[in-house]
């Protein structure tokens, strides 16, 4: 099988990742409840996985670092703990479901005012637009990093600062860019920073979080066991606990830090998101210009600025037609259909028919992505 959906979840994981959570499954017992040689462990061991997802996301307080089960779970936590009544907040038309639904949830709930920054023909974020949105007394800028359709980049300093400005604060997504795409959040500005484990940090699914600014309150999201101040009424509004309820997945998270060691040991997000980037690249060249080939996205413009997904469609055919054929022809997985992105697919005219989605990842080879770039020349050319 010639895997290239790793932006739906990187299948393969380096062996020094499976080989840690394998060990923890055996060895591990509950961090930060009593004080048992496992727990104790597991307690260093969640503890160097903060300092490792704080080196790599360049948040100054590794007790920042707050785990969840997903960038989902972060998401939701980080803008229905910063977000009042009628607050205003300014989101893109890039979003995933993750940050659009939490904040239609917000607006029918809790009247906050919701502002969607537009994009241009090639699904690059309308920077002017969003600027002209954040007006004074905006709240919250919620962008992503990286779109899980195009894989557009989004220049999330420029984002910050324009936040900033209005006083608003910044959340961003970075499900798609964490491990792939270098991130500095203190140089950069940035206030939340979400991230899962299961895409660009090659890490189990049921691993994430969010990095927090100094400073930055979220409300609790979650409240329950904490293994400290056993007897407050509520939940303790210290870091990380604050933002973390409950038994952590420190099987998971031995897994994470597995894998931000083998990122960082392979030269660091940068070296990562090059190398993915490249393979992506020759793919969009193998695809480009070819008759009855639409390919979404900036690579003719920005490629540069284009991740390592290609999204294309095939004339006369529906996504999934062309994933069925490209998986039954040549044992190609991709995703085909809507990506969790409505608005995103609304600016780019594909809501009937979707995208195929090819995304390449760290284990892909040059040989896979030219099969992949053939195989939908000949469903084209049929
Ligand atoms: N959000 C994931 C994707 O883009 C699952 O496929």
């Amino acid at each position: 099988m010639i895997y290239l959906d790793n932006a739906a979840t990187t299948m393969r994981k380096p062996q020094e990742v499976v080989d840690a959570v394998v060990a923890a499954m055996g060895s591990l017992g509950n961090a930060g409840r009593g004080a048992s040689a496992g727990a104790l462990d597991a307690g260093r061991m969640v503890l160097r996985c903060r300092e490792a997802m704080a080196h790599l996301l360049g948040c100054p307080r590794a007790d920042h670092v707050c785990f969840s089960a997903n960038s989902t779970c972060a998401l939701n936590a980080a803008i229905s703990g910063l977000v009042g009544p009628g607050d205003r907040v300014v989101t893109t038309v890039l979003e995933h479901n993750s940050v659009l639904r939490p904040l239609a949830r917000l607006a029918d709930e809790r009247g906050a005012e919701v502002a969607y920054a537009g994009c241009d023909a090639h699904g690059f974020l309308d920077m002017d637009d969003l600027e002209r949105l954040a007006t004074p007394g905006t709240r919250l800028v919620a962008v992503t990093h990286g779109s899980n359709v195009t894989g557009n980049l989004v220049d999330v300093a420029r984002v910050a600062e324009l936040a900033h400005a209005v006083g608003a604060l910044v959340v961003v997504d970075a499900s798609q860019t964490a491990g792939a795409v270098p991130l500095d959040m203190a140089s950069m500005g940035l206030d939340v920073v979400c991230f899962t484990g299961h895409k660009g940090l090659m890490s189990p699914q049921g691993t994430g979080g969010m990095a927090v600014a100094e400073g930055v309150e979220p409300r609790p999201w979650a409240e329950g066991g904490s293994g400290v101040h056993s007897f407050d009424r509520r939940h303790p509004l210290g870091w990380p606990t604050r933002m973390e309820a409950g038994t952590l997945n420190a099987h998971g998270l031995a897994g994470l830090l597995a894998a931000v060691r083998c990122i960082e040991e392979g030269g660091g997000p940068a070296a990562v998101g090059a190398r993915e980037h490249e393979l992506a690249q020759r793919l969009y060249e193998g695809v480009a210009g070819v008759s009855g080939v639409t390919v979404y996205g900036g690579w003719p413009v920005a490629p540069g600025r284009c991740g390592s997904i290609v999204a294309l469609n095939v004339d006369g055919l529906d996504s999934a037609e062309v994933a069925d054929a490209l998986a039954s022809g040549w044992g190609i997985a991709c995703r085909a259909g809507a990506h969790c992105a409505p608005l995103m697919h609304r600016a780019l005219g594909t809501e009937r028919r979707g995208a195929v989605r090819l995304s390449c990842g760290w284990f892909n080879t040059e040989e896979e992505v030219d099969t992949a770039a053939a195989a939908i020349r000949a469903i084209a050319s049929e």
